[in-house]
């Protein structure tokens, strides 16, 4: 039975979002609470609807031996009610999140406030530039999903 349930959210569903859902579920797998939490993305334009995860990215994040399955999706006004927490990758995402449903049930927030003040408030959007910057989309999520996991867990026991 899932207990807990936390949702990416970037603009296309095809690059950042995607890779928050494989790194975390990745992290899920290997802990204690693997079944207990589900793990989804969306985004916040329609566009890429069906679509897999951007061939650059997968093929970054399979070299860190993350798989991304994924099929993007636009995030739903009832989703801000479905899930526990909703983290928004950049800023943007996050007006338009706050946009979408004034009053959510759901914690909404910042991906990077799972972050130290060392790295920048949003995870930039590597669609248009190079290789650097799926790998630093990687970086970013890779350093916050443990502190996404033990926000999610806080008070679940350790059988899930
Ligand atoms: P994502 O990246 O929001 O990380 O999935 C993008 C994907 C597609 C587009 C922009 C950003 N696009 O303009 O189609």
């Amino acid at each position: 039975m899932t207990k807990r349930s936390v949702l990416f959210v970037c603009l296309g569903n095809i690059c950042r979002s995607p890779t928050g859902e494989g790194v975390l579920q990745h992290l899920v797998a290997a802990s204690p609470w693997a079944g207990a939490i589900k793990v989804d993305s969306a985004g916040t334009i329609g566009y890429h609807h069906g679509r897999p995860a951007d061939s650059r990215m997968q093929r970054a994040a399979a070299r860190r031996g993350i798989e991304l399955t994924s099929r993007a999706r636009q995030v739903q006004a009832a989703d801000l009610e479905r899930f526990d927490l909703v983290l928004a990758m950049d800023r943007e995402n996050l007006a338009d999140l706050q946009r979408l449903h004034p009053a959510p049930t759901a914690k909404v927030c910042l991906l990077s406030e799972f972050l130290d003040d060392r790295w920048p408030n949003d995870v930039p959007d590597p669609y248009y530039g190079g290789e650097d910057g799926f790998e630093y989309v990687l970086d970013m999520i890779q350093a916050a999903c443990p502190a996404i996991l033990a926000a999610l867990v806080s008070d679940l026991p350790h059988d899930g």
